[in-house]
């Protein structure tokens, strides 16, 4: 057994290590979630200003059994890196894991990094699963957990109906995959709200400020990845954006569509905003669709207004996020 690095431009090395997360999540979500080979290899090989990825396999021979991959962030939390381990079922309960673990921490250390993070699934009724398992036994201290809803879509058009709102005195405005020119400041600055009041439970996190050249080039990445989002913002009656959502997937997985950031901000809260730009961004991506497809979100527990929001809209629940935290000492 030997631990590799992955290089996103070899890629057959890269569709092994890809394939070995796929097939763990296909085989052990009912709703598989994550991006396609594609846009993640090129998260390997593009040169991103705020964040770095690179993978890990452990491979026997022309056997590849395990991976870590790894996001090194660049402007905020510096000190931390964030890390997801699967191992191929056949090969568990041998060390593997372990083992990436272990130079993870070290490759961890020789960065000046002290936290170590991840996110792990855990099934809906019992919260634990052979990840909560594997980060326990290596000293992680849970978190955060965020319950995970789907849908199938299309929805029906009545359900979608009876759920629309009007909110007076704001007015709503949609665009797709790029932020228009005159609203990128705005968008920048709700989006460092976003960062800042998301509920983090108890991590260690900084919030990340958003400038408009921060957006402008996440948002072309994201284009380049084969990615499309639908937004719906409402405006205030001076201007300012008060509320958005946003949500989008990727052409090369279209039957997995994502819910991202909802956000209210603060002082527009109370007013029902969440929801009046919510159904006409579900309608907006409802409208493109050209099969069935399963639309994912996650939510804290603390957000419950959000959580019983996607129970009308006929959301159910699937399994839960776990965030996890070691401190490298
Ligand atoms: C979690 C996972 C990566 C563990 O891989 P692995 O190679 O089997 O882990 P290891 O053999 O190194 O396990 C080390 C220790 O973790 C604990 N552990 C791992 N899997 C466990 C399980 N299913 N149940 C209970 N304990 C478990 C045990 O203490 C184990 O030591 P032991 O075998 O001597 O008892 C693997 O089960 C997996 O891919 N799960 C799905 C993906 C996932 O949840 N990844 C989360 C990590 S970010």
């Amino acid at each position: 057994m030997q631990i590799v690095e992955v290089d996103g431009h070899d890629p057959v090395a890269y569709e092994r290590f890809f394939r070995i997360r796929d097939d763990v999540r296909r085989a052990e979500q009912e709703f598989p979630v994550g991006l396609g080979l594609e846009e993640t290899r090129m998260l390997f090989t593009a040169d991103r200003p705020d964040e770095r990825s690179n993978g890990l396999a452990v491979v026997n021979g022309d056997t590849w059994l395990g991976m870590a991959w790894l996001d090194w962030w660049l402007l905020e939390n510096t000190h931390v890196l964030d890390v997801e381990i699967a191992v191929d079922p056949r090969f568990r309960r041998q060390g593997v894991a372990t083992r990436l673990l272990d130079e993870v921490e070290a490759r961890a250390r020789a960065d000046g990094r002290t936290l170590l993070t991840g996110s792990v699934i855990a099934e809906a009724e019992t919260g634990t699963s052979s990840g909560t398992a594997f980060a326990t036994a290596h000293g992680f201290v849970q978190k955060h957990t965020e319950l995970h809803q789907v849908i199938d879509l299309p929805m029906d058009d009545a359900v979608v109906d009876a759920l629309e709102r009007k909110v007076p005195g704001y007015e709503l405005l949609q665009w797709r995959d790029q932020t228009p020119p005159e609203w990128l400041a705005e968008f920048a600055d709700a989006y460092t709200a976003m960062s800042r009041d998301v509920p983090h439970g108890d991590r260690e996190v900084e919030i990340q400020v958003w400038t408009p050249e921060r957006l402008v080039a996440r948002e072309a990445r994201r284009v380049e990845q084969g990615r499309f989002t639908h937004t719906t913002v409402a405006v205030d009656a001076d201007g300012r954006l008060a509320a958005y959502t946003q949500m989008g997937g990727n052409r090369a997985v279209p039957e997995r569509l994502y819910q991202y950031d909802t956000f209210v901000r603060p002082e527009h809260r109370g007013r029902g905003l969440g929801i009046a730009v919510k159904i006409p961004n579900l309608r907006s991506l409802q409208a493109e669709l050209d099969r069935p497809a399963v639309l994912h979100t996650w939510n804290a527990p603390e957000n419950a207004p959000m959580i019983a929001v996607n129970e009308r809209l006929g959301f159910r629940a699937v399994d839960h996020r776990v965030a996890f935290e070691l401190a490298l000492s």
